[in-house]
Protein backbone atom coordinates (compact mmCIF):
# COMPACT_ATOMS: atom_id res chain seq x y z
CA UNK A 1 0.00 0.00 0.00
CA UNK A 2 0.86 3.44 -0.12
CA UNK A 3 1.02 6.67 2.17
CA UNK A 4 -0.49 9.93 0.81
CA UNK A 5 1.87 12.84 0.43
CA UNK A 6 0.78 16.26 0.66
CA UNK A 7 1.51 19.99 -0.07
CA UNK A 8 2.92 21.20 -3.69
CA UNK A 9 6.54 22.78 -4.27
CA UNK A 10 6.07 25.72 -2.71
CA UNK A 11 4.56 25.08 0.33
CA UNK A 12 7.05 22.11 1.01
CA UNK A 13 9.40 25.34 0.07
CA UNK A 14 7.76 27.48 2.76
CA UNK A 15 7.86 24.65 5.21
CA UNK A 16 11.00 24.09 4.96
CA UNK A 17 12.14 27.62 5.35
CA UNK A 18 10.50 27.63 8.29
CA UNK A 19 11.64 24.29 9.68
CA UNK A 20 15.55 25.76 9.04
CA UNK A 21 14.64 29.13 11.34
CA UNK A 22 13.14 26.75 13.89
CA UNK A 23 16.17 24.41 13.99
CA UNK A 24 14.01 21.77 12.92
CA UNK A 25 14.54 18.83 10.44
CA UNK A 26 11.60 19.21 8.30
CA UNK A 27 12.45 17.83 4.95
CA UNK A 28 10.09 18.18 1.89
CA UNK A 29 6.41 16.72 2.31
CA UNK A 30 5.84 18.82 5.05
CA UNK A 31 5.97 15.82 7.87
CA UNK A 32 7.97 16.82 10.92
CA UNK A 33 10.15 13.37 11.61
CA UNK A 34 12.86 12.19 13.71
CA UNK A 35 14.94 8.89 13.35
CA UNK A 36 14.01 5.84 15.09
CA UNK A 37 15.88 4.53 17.84
CA UNK A 38 18.98 2.45 16.90
CA UNK A 39 18.14 -0.36 19.19
CA UNK A 40 15.15 -1.75 21.35
CA UNK A 41 16.82 -1.65 24.47
CA UNK A 42 16.91 -5.59 25.07
CA UNK A 43 18.36 -5.75 28.68
CA UNK A 44 21.37 -8.07 27.40
CA UNK A 45 21.54 -6.64 23.76
CA UNK A 46 20.41 -2.70 23.97
CA UNK A 47 21.20 -1.79 20.13
CA UNK A 48 19.93 -5.04 19.18
CA UNK A 49 16.55 -4.26 16.94
CA UNK A 50 15.33 -0.49 15.68
CA UNK A 51 12.62 1.39 16.43
CA UNK A 52 10.16 3.39 14.68
CA UNK A 53 8.66 0.95 12.31
CA UNK A 54 7.77 -2.77 12.42
CA UNK A 55 8.37 -4.97 9.50
CA UNK A 56 5.65 -7.51 8.11
CA UNK A 57 7.86 -9.18 5.80
CA UNK A 58 11.46 -9.68 4.39
CA UNK A 59 11.95 -10.75 0.81
CA UNK A 60 15.23 -12.17 0.60
CA UNK A 61 17.30 -12.65 -2.71
CA UNK A 62 20.55 -14.40 -2.03
CA UNK A 63 23.17 -15.88 -4.42
CA UNK A 64 26.17 -17.78 -3.40
CA UNK A 65 29.27 -18.70 -4.18
CA UNK A 66 30.70 -21.24 -1.89
CA UNK A 67 33.75 -21.73 -3.38
CA UNK A 68 34.76 -17.36 -2.99
CA UNK A 69 32.33 -17.90 0.15
CA UNK A 70 30.65 -14.53 -1.79
CA UNK A 71 27.70 -13.93 -0.65
CA UNK A 72 25.47 -11.43 -3.05
CA UNK A 73 21.94 -9.84 -1.42
CA UNK A 74 19.33 -8.01 -1.96
CA UNK A 75 16.94 -7.83 1.19
CA UNK A 76 12.95 -6.12 0.86
CA UNK A 77 11.67 -5.08 4.21
CA UNK A 78 7.96 -4.06 4.22
CA UNK A 79 7.31 -2.06 7.37
CA UNK A 80 5.24 0.20 8.77
CA UNK A 81 6.35 3.32 10.51
CA UNK A 82 5.53 3.56 14.02
CA UNK A 83 6.29 6.95 13.98
CA UNK A 84 6.77 10.27 11.38
CA UNK A 85 10.46 8.73 10.65
CA UNK A 86 13.03 10.68 9.20
CA UNK A 87 15.73 8.20 9.05
CA UNK A 88 15.45 4.43 10.28
CA UNK A 89 18.31 1.38 11.22
CA UNK A 90 18.80 -1.79 10.21
CA UNK A 91 21.14 -4.10 11.73
CA UNK A 92 23.98 -5.25 10.25
CA UNK A 93 27.16 -6.89 10.76
CA UNK A 94 30.10 -7.56 8.04
CA UNK A 95 29.24 -6.92 4.01
CA UNK A 96 29.35 -3.91 1.90
CA UNK A 97 25.87 -2.08 1.22
CA UNK A 98 26.03 -1.06 -2.63
CA UNK A 99 22.84 0.83 -2.66
CA UNK A 100 18.94 1.55 -1.29
CA UNK A 101 16.09 2.78 -1.93
CA UNK A 102 12.95 3.44 -0.04
CA UNK A 103 9.37 2.87 -1.97
CA UNK A 104 11.53 2.62 -4.85
CA UNK A 105 13.78 5.72 -4.51
CA UNK A 106 17.10 5.77 -4.05
CA UNK A 107 17.60 6.19 -0.12
CA UNK A 108 20.53 7.82 1.42
CA UNK A 109 22.73 5.22 4.09
CA UNK A 110 25.29 5.32 6.56
CA UNK A 111 27.11 2.87 8.36
CA UNK A 112 28.35 2.82 12.32
CA UNK A 113 29.23 -0.47 13.78
CA UNK A 114 26.57 -3.17 13.34
CA UNK A 115 23.72 -0.11 12.62
CA UNK A 116 23.01 0.69 9.07
CA UNK A 117 20.72 4.09 8.52
CA UNK A 118 18.78 4.50 5.72
CA UNK A 119 17.48 7.87 4.97
CA UNK A 120 14.51 8.30 2.80
CA UNK A 121 14.46 10.68 -0.09
CA UNK A 122 11.07 11.92 1.21
CA UNK A 123 9.95 11.37 5.20
CA UNK A 124 7.72 8.68 6.39
CA UNK A 125 4.28 9.61 8.33
CA UNK A 126 3.52 7.36 11.18
CA UNK A 127 1.18 4.48 10.22
CA UNK A 128 2.38 4.38 6.60
CA UNK A 129 3.52 0.84 4.90
CA UNK A 130 6.60 0.97 3.44
CA UNK A 131 9.07 -0.79 1.31
CA UNK A 132 13.00 -0.86 1.56
CA UNK A 133 15.45 -2.67 -0.22
CA UNK A 134 18.98 -2.88 0.35
CA UNK A 135 21.90 -4.42 -1.96
CA UNK A 136 24.98 -5.89 -0.69
CA UNK A 137 27.71 -8.20 -1.41
CA UNK A 138 30.61 -9.42 0.63
CA UNK A 139 31.96 -12.78 2.30
CA UNK A 140 29.95 -13.06 5.29
CA UNK A 141 31.77 -13.46 9.02
CA UNK A 142 30.29 -15.35 11.79
CA UNK A 143 29.90 -13.46 15.54
CA UNK A 144 31.72 -14.89 18.18
CA UNK A 145 28.38 -14.72 20.80
CA UNK A 146 29.02 -13.67 24.58
CA UNK A 147 29.08 -17.42 25.92
CA UNK A 148 32.16 -18.04 23.38
CA UNK A 149 29.77 -19.96 20.46
CA UNK A 150 29.91 -18.79 16.96
CA UNK A 151 26.77 -18.24 15.46
CA UNK A 152 25.75 -16.48 11.71
CA UNK A 153 27.00 -17.68 8.76
CA UNK A 154 28.95 -20.35 8.88
CA UNK A 155 31.18 -22.00 6.17
CA UNK A 156 31.11 -25.68 5.37
CA UNK A 157 32.97 -27.69 2.93
CA UNK A 158 31.50 -26.97 -0.53
CA UNK A 159 28.48 -24.42 1.09
CA UNK A 160 27.22 -22.64 4.58
CA UNK A 161 24.99 -22.80 7.57
CA UNK A 162 23.33 -19.70 8.83
CA UNK A 163 21.86 -19.98 12.38
CA UNK A 164 21.14 -17.04 14.24
CA UNK A 165 20.51 -17.31 17.89
CA UNK A 166 20.77 -14.76 19.21
CA UNK A 167 22.11 -12.23 16.93
CA UNK A 168 23.87 -13.60 14.44
CA UNK A 169 21.24 -13.33 11.61
CA UNK A 170 22.84 -9.75 11.09
CA UNK A 171 25.79 -11.10 9.55
CA UNK A 172 23.85 -12.52 6.54
CA UNK A 173 21.22 -10.07 5.83
CA UNK A 174 19.99 -6.43 7.11
CA UNK A 175 16.85 -6.63 9.29
CA UNK A 176 15.53 -5.77 12.67
CA UNK A 177 17.01 -8.46 14.34
CA UNK A 178 14.98 -8.31 18.01
CA UNK A 179 12.67 -11.09 18.08
CA UNK A 180 10.13 -8.95 19.22
CA UNK A 181 9.69 -8.03 15.24
CA UNK A 182 8.47 -11.32 13.88
CA UNK A 183 7.46 -11.72 9.92
CA UNK A 184 7.26 -13.33 6.92
CA UNK A 185 9.65 -14.37 4.87
CA UNK A 186 10.70 -15.17 1.40
CA UNK A 187 13.89 -16.73 0.59
CA UNK A 188 15.07 -17.32 -2.87
CA UNK A 189 19.00 -19.08 -3.18
CA UNK A 190 20.55 -19.31 -6.20
CA UNK A 191 23.25 -21.38 -6.18
CA UNK A 192 26.18 -23.16 -8.58
CA UNK A 193 24.51 -26.19 -10.71
CA UNK A 194 25.66 -29.13 -8.30
CA UNK A 195 24.79 -26.95 -4.85
CA UNK A 196 21.97 -27.88 -3.23
CA UNK A 197 19.67 -24.80 -0.79
CA UNK A 198 17.59 -25.21 1.57
CA UNK A 199 15.43 -22.82 3.78
CA UNK A 200 12.71 -22.19 6.10
CA UNK A 201 9.14 -23.22 5.13
CA UNK A 202 7.78 -24.48 2.04
CA UNK A 203 9.75 -24.42 -1.16
CA UNK A 204 7.68 -23.10 -3.31
CA UNK A 205 9.93 -23.32 -6.86
CA UNK A 206 13.05 -24.67 -8.13
CA UNK A 207 14.53 -23.70 -10.90
CA UNK A 208 17.51 -23.67 -13.52
CA UNK A 209 18.88 -19.97 -14.57
CA UNK A 210 20.10 -19.54 -18.57
CA UNK A 211 23.85 -19.05 -16.77
CA UNK A 212 23.09 -22.85 -15.64
CA UNK A 213 23.07 -21.84 -11.91
CA UNK A 214 20.17 -23.74 -9.92
CA UNK A 215 17.29 -20.98 -8.07
CA UNK A 216 14.88 -22.05 -5.02
CA UNK A 217 12.25 -20.42 -3.61
CA UNK A 218 11.62 -20.75 0.10
CA UNK A 219 8.15 -19.16 1.83
CA UNK A 220 7.27 -18.90 5.05
CA UNK A 221 3.98 -17.54 5.98
CA UNK A 222 3.79 -17.33 9.48
CA UNK A 223 5.99 -14.83 11.44
CA UNK A 224 9.20 -15.56 12.44
CA UNK A 225 11.71 -13.90 14.49
CA UNK A 226 15.14 -13.46 12.50
CA UNK A 227 17.09 -15.00 14.83
CA UNK A 228 14.76 -18.54 13.30
CA UNK A 229 15.82 -17.83 9.90
CA UNK A 230 18.41 -20.30 8.20
CA UNK A 231 19.88 -21.47 4.76
CA UNK A 232 22.04 -24.71 4.31
CA UNK A 233 23.83 -24.75 1.76
CA UNK A 234 25.69 -27.80 0.02
CA UNK A 235 25.57 -31.27 -0.77
CA UNK A 236 22.23 -32.99 1.17
CA UNK A 237 20.45 -35.93 0.63
CA UNK A 238 16.56 -34.91 1.37
CA UNK A 239 13.40 -37.45 2.47
CA UNK A 240 10.07 -36.22 2.50
CA UNK A 241 7.17 -37.17 4.60
CA UNK A 242 3.59 -35.64 5.65
CA UNK A 243 2.84 -34.79 8.97
CA UNK A 244 -0.89 -34.20 10.69
CA UNK A 245 -2.15 -35.17 7.63
CA UNK A 246 -1.16 -32.35 5.88
CA UNK A 247 2.03 -30.89 6.42
CA UNK A 248 5.06 -31.77 4.30
CA UNK A 249 7.93 -32.64 5.88
CA UNK A 250 11.24 -31.99 4.30
CA UNK A 251 14.58 -33.58 5.70
CA UNK A 252 18.50 -32.57 4.74
CA UNK A 253 21.59 -34.06 5.46
CA UNK A 254 24.66 -34.19 4.00
CA UNK A 255 26.08 -37.10 2.57
CA UNK A 256 27.81 -38.86 5.55
CA UNK A 257 25.07 -38.47 8.48
CA UNK A 258 22.60 -39.24 5.61
CA UNK A 259 22.25 -43.17 6.23
CA UNK A 260 23.06 -42.69 10.17
CA UNK A 261 19.99 -40.10 10.53
CA UNK A 262 17.76 -41.52 8.08
CA UNK A 263 16.00 -43.59 11.28
CA UNK A 264 15.34 -40.71 13.42
CA UNK A 265 14.64 -38.18 10.32
CA UNK A 266 11.61 -40.65 9.76
CA UNK A 267 10.42 -39.81 13.55
CA UNK A 268 9.57 -36.76 13.03
CA UNK A 269 5.82 -36.79 11.75
CA UNK A 270 5.34 -39.60 15.11
CA UNK A 271 6.61 -37.21 17.42
CA UNK A 272 4.88 -34.07 15.90
CA UNK A 273 1.57 -36.15 16.28
CA UNK A 274 2.89 -36.70 19.94
CA UNK A 275 3.31 -33.20 20.86
CA UNK A 276 -0.23 -31.67 19.09
CA UNK A 277 -1.92 -34.23 21.83
CA UNK A 278 0.00 -32.54 24.62
CA UNK A 279 0.60 -28.24 23.08
CA UNK A 280 -2.20 -28.13 20.51
CA UNK A 281 -2.51 -27.35 16.98
CA UNK A 282 1.22 -27.47 15.26
CA UNK A 283 1.56 -23.46 14.80
CA UNK A 284 3.43 -24.01 10.87
CA UNK A 285 2.52 -25.28 7.59
CA UNK A 286 6.08 -27.25 7.20
CA UNK A 287 8.30 -29.32 8.86
CA UNK A 288 11.93 -31.08 8.73
CA UNK A 289 15.25 -30.91 9.97
CA UNK A 290 18.97 -30.16 8.53
CA UNK A 291 21.40 -32.40 9.66
CA UNK A 292 24.92 -31.19 9.20
CA UNK A 293 28.84 -32.79 9.00
CA UNK A 294 30.01 -32.36 13.41
CA UNK A 295 32.88 -29.38 13.46
CA UNK A 296 30.60 -26.46 12.01
CA UNK A 297 27.59 -26.04 14.25
CA UNK A 298 28.08 -25.62 17.74
CA UNK A 299 24.75 -26.28 19.01
CA UNK A 300 21.01 -27.59 17.66
CA UNK A 301 18.74 -24.84 16.66
CA UNK A 302 15.07 -24.91 16.22
CA UNK A 303 15.40 -22.71 13.34
CA UNK A 304 11.62 -22.56 12.30
CA UNK A 305 9.98 -25.29 10.44
CA UNK A 306 13.15 -26.48 9.84
CA UNK A 307 15.79 -27.47 13.05
CA UNK A 308 19.20 -27.80 12.34
CA UNK A 309 21.41 -30.46 14.18
CA UNK A 310 25.28 -31.20 13.54
CA UNK A 311 25.00 -34.59 13.45
CA UNK A 312 26.74 -35.66 17.33
CA UNK A 313 23.57 -34.05 18.51
CA UNK A 314 20.84 -35.30 16.50
CA UNK A 315 19.32 -37.66 18.81
CA UNK A 316 15.85 -38.23 20.14
CA UNK A 317 16.22 -36.12 23.71
CA UNK A 318 17.34 -33.34 21.05
CA UNK A 319 15.15 -33.48 18.53
CA UNK A 320 11.76 -33.94 20.42
CA UNK A 321 13.64 -30.68 22.09
CA UNK A 322 13.87 -28.89 19.15
CA UNK A 323 10.18 -29.58 17.44
CA UNK A 324 8.77 -28.69 20.89
CA UNK A 325 10.30 -25.47 20.46
CA UNK A 326 8.15 -24.78 17.75
CA UNK A 327 5.73 -24.31 19.90
CA UNK A 328 7.73 -22.70 22.65
CA UNK A 329 10.19 -19.99 21.26
CA UNK A 330 9.17 -19.94 17.41
CA UNK A 331 5.32 -19.85 17.86
CA UNK A 332 5.38 -18.04 21.35
CA UNK A 333 8.29 -15.80 21.09
CA UNK A 334 10.06 -14.25 24.11
CA UNK A 335 9.79 -10.69 24.12
CA UNK A 336 13.22 -10.10 24.82
CA UNK A 337 16.20 -12.35 25.68
CA UNK A 338 15.84 -11.86 29.42
CA UNK A 339 12.59 -14.18 28.16
CA UNK A 340 14.34 -16.79 27.45
CA UNK A 341 13.88 -19.73 29.49
CA UNK A 342 10.59 -19.52 28.25
CA UNK A 343 11.90 -20.88 24.99
CA UNK A 344 14.57 -23.47 27.06
CA UNK A 345 12.63 -24.58 29.90
CA UNK A 346 9.65 -25.56 28.19
CA UNK A 347 12.08 -27.33 25.73
CA UNK A 348 13.52 -29.15 28.06
CA UNK A 349 10.22 -30.16 30.18
CA UNK A 350 8.79 -31.29 26.43
CA UNK A 351 11.67 -33.76 26.55
CA UNK A 352 10.62 -35.10 30.38
CA UNK A 353 7.22 -34.88 28.96
CA UNK A 354 8.65 -37.21 26.40
CA UNK A 355 10.22 -39.69 28.71
CA UNK A 356 7.35 -39.81 30.76
CA UNK A 357 5.07 -41.04 28.27
CA UNK A 358 7.24 -42.95 25.82
CA UNK A 359 10.42 -44.29 27.98
CA UNK A 360 8.50 -45.08 31.18
CA UNK A 361 10.86 -42.36 32.92
CA UNK A 362 8.75 -40.45 35.42
CA UNK A 363 9.27 -35.95 35.09
CA UNK A 364 10.16 -36.72 38.77
CA UNK A 365 13.21 -38.31 38.15
CA UNK A 366 14.26 -35.57 35.82
CA UNK A 367 13.51 -33.13 38.44
CA UNK A 368 15.18 -34.74 41.00
CA UNK A 369 18.71 -35.49 38.98
CA UNK A 370 18.28 -31.64 38.24
CA UNK A 371 17.91 -30.47 41.68
CA UNK A 372 21.04 -32.35 42.58
CA UNK A 373 23.19 -30.80 40.19
CA UNK A 374 24.85 -28.09 41.55
CA UNK A 375 25.52 -26.24 38.24
CA UNK A 376 21.50 -25.85 37.78
CA UNK A 377 21.55 -23.47 40.96
CA UNK A 378 23.77 -20.42 39.69
CA UNK A 379 21.25 -17.81 39.17
CA UNK A 380 17.42 -18.29 38.79
CA UNK A 381 15.61 -18.87 35.46
CA UNK A 382 14.06 -15.35 34.67
CA UNK A 383 16.94 -13.63 35.85
CA UNK A 384 20.42 -14.71 33.86
CA UNK A 385 22.98 -12.28 34.84
CA UNK A 386 24.46 -11.58 31.38
CA UNK A 387 24.70 -12.02 27.53
CA UNK A 388 26.99 -15.04 28.85
CA UNK A 389 24.34 -16.78 30.63
CA UNK A 390 21.75 -17.01 28.54
CA UNK A 391 21.78 -20.54 27.27
CA UNK A 392 23.29 -22.09 30.71
CA UNK A 393 22.07 -24.68 32.57
CA UNK A 394 19.42 -22.64 35.10
CA UNK A 395 17.66 -21.39 31.75
CA UNK A 396 17.37 -25.26 30.69
CA UNK A 397 16.76 -27.51 33.84
CA UNK A 398 15.53 -24.62 36.58
CA UNK A 399 12.99 -23.58 33.62
CA UNK A 400 11.74 -27.01 33.54
CA UNK A 401 11.97 -27.51 37.00
CA UNK A 402 9.67 -24.54 37.19
CA UNK A 403 7.24 -25.99 35.39
CA UNK A 404 7.35 -29.42 37.03
CA UNK A 405 6.24 -27.60 40.49
CA UNK A 406 3.48 -25.69 38.69
CA UNK A 407 2.17 -28.99 37.76
CA UNK A 408 2.86 -30.57 41.37
CA UNK A 409 1.23 -27.48 42.71
CA UNK A 410 -2.40 -27.11 40.35
CA UNK A 411 -2.03 -30.72 38.93
CA UNK A 412 -2.06 -32.81 35.78
CA UNK A 413 -5.27 -31.54 34.42
CA UNK A 414 -4.88 -27.99 34.91
CA UNK A 415 -1.25 -28.22 33.97
CA UNK A 416 -1.96 -29.78 30.92
CA UNK A 417 -4.45 -26.98 30.18
CA UNK A 418 -2.43 -24.23 31.07
CA UNK A 419 0.67 -25.80 28.21
CA UNK A 420 -2.00 -26.01 25.51
CA UNK A 421 -3.46 -22.87 26.36
CA UNK A 422 -0.35 -20.45 26.83
CA UNK A 423 0.54 -21.84 23.10
CA UNK A 424 -2.82 -20.73 21.68
CA UNK A 425 -3.24 -17.43 23.40
CA UNK A 426 0.12 -16.03 22.34
CA UNK A 427 0.23 -18.11 18.85
CA UNK A 428 2.30 -16.28 16.07
CA UNK A 429 2.90 -13.08 19.44
CA UNK A 430 5.29 -12.31 21.54
CA UNK A 431 5.43 -13.18 25.76
CA UNK A 432 7.15 -11.76 28.52
CA UNK A 433 7.62 -14.28 31.92
CA UNK A 434 4.95 -11.93 33.73
CA UNK A 435 2.43 -12.86 30.93
CA UNK A 436 2.86 -16.49 31.54
CA UNK A 437 2.44 -15.80 35.48
CA UNK A 438 -0.75 -14.17 35.29
CA UNK A 439 -1.83 -16.55 32.16
CA UNK A 440 -1.06 -19.80 34.43
CA UNK A 441 -2.69 -17.85 38.03
CA UNK A 442 -5.79 -17.37 35.81
CA UNK A 443 -5.73 -20.95 34.49
CA UNK A 444 -5.60 -21.78 38.10
CA UNK A 445 -7.81 -20.02 39.42
CA UNK A 446 -5.44 -18.51 42.32
CA UNK A 447 -2.21 -16.68 43.07
CA UNK A 448 1.22 -18.72 42.53
CA UNK A 449 3.20 -16.07 43.81
CA UNK A 450 4.92 -18.09 46.86
CA UNK A 451 5.52 -20.87 43.91
CA UNK A 452 7.33 -17.63 41.44
CA UNK A 453 9.14 -16.05 44.49
CA UNK A 454 11.21 -19.34 45.31
CA UNK A 455 11.56 -21.22 41.42
CA UNK A 456 11.30 -18.98 39.37
CA UNK A 457 13.22 -15.44 40.52
CA UNK A 458 14.81 -16.80 43.85
CA UNK A 459 18.45 -17.67 44.22
CA UNK A 460 20.10 -20.26 45.32
CA UNK A 461 18.82 -23.62 45.68
CA UNK A 462 15.70 -24.02 47.96
CA UNK A 463 15.94 -26.25 51.48
CA UNK A 464 13.81 -29.28 49.98
CA UNK A 465 12.55 -30.11 46.70
N1 LIG B 1 18.19 -22.70 21.27
C1 LIG B 1 19.23 -23.70 21.15
C2 LIG B 1 18.68 -24.94 21.82
O1 LIG B 1 17.65 -25.38 21.52
C3 LIG B 1 20.53 -23.27 21.74
C4 LIG B 1 21.13 -22.06 21.16
C5 LIG B 1 22.41 -21.73 21.84
N2 LIG B 1 22.94 -20.47 21.38
C6 LIG B 1 24.06 -19.98 21.80
N3 LIG B 1 24.42 -18.84 21.31
N4 LIG B 1 24.80 -20.58 22.67
O2 LIG B 1 19.11 -25.48 22.75
ZN1 LIG C 1 16.41 -25.13 23.18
Amino acid sequence: SQRSRTGTATLAAALLALAVLAGGCTEAGGVRGTPGAAGLRDPFFPKLGNGGYDVSHYGLTLAYDPASGRLDGTTEITARAGQDLSAFNLDLAGLTVRGATVDGAPAAYNRAGNELTLRPHEEIPEGAEFRATVTYTGVPEPLTDADGSKEGWLRTAGGAVAVGEPAGSMTWFPGNHHPSDKASYDVTLTLPAGTDGFSNGIRTARRTEPDGRVTTEWHSAEPMASYLATVAIGRYETGTATALGSVPVLTAAEPPVAAGSAALRGEIPGILARQVERFGPYPFSAAGAIVTRDGTLGYALETQTRPVFPSASFDRTTLVHELAHQWFGNSVTPADWRDIWLNEGFATYAEWLYAEEYEHVPARTHFARAFAQDANWAFPPAAPPSAENLFDPPVYQRGAMVLHKLRETVGDRVFDEILRGWAAKYRHANATTGDFTAYAESVAGRDLDALWDVWLYGDGKPDRP
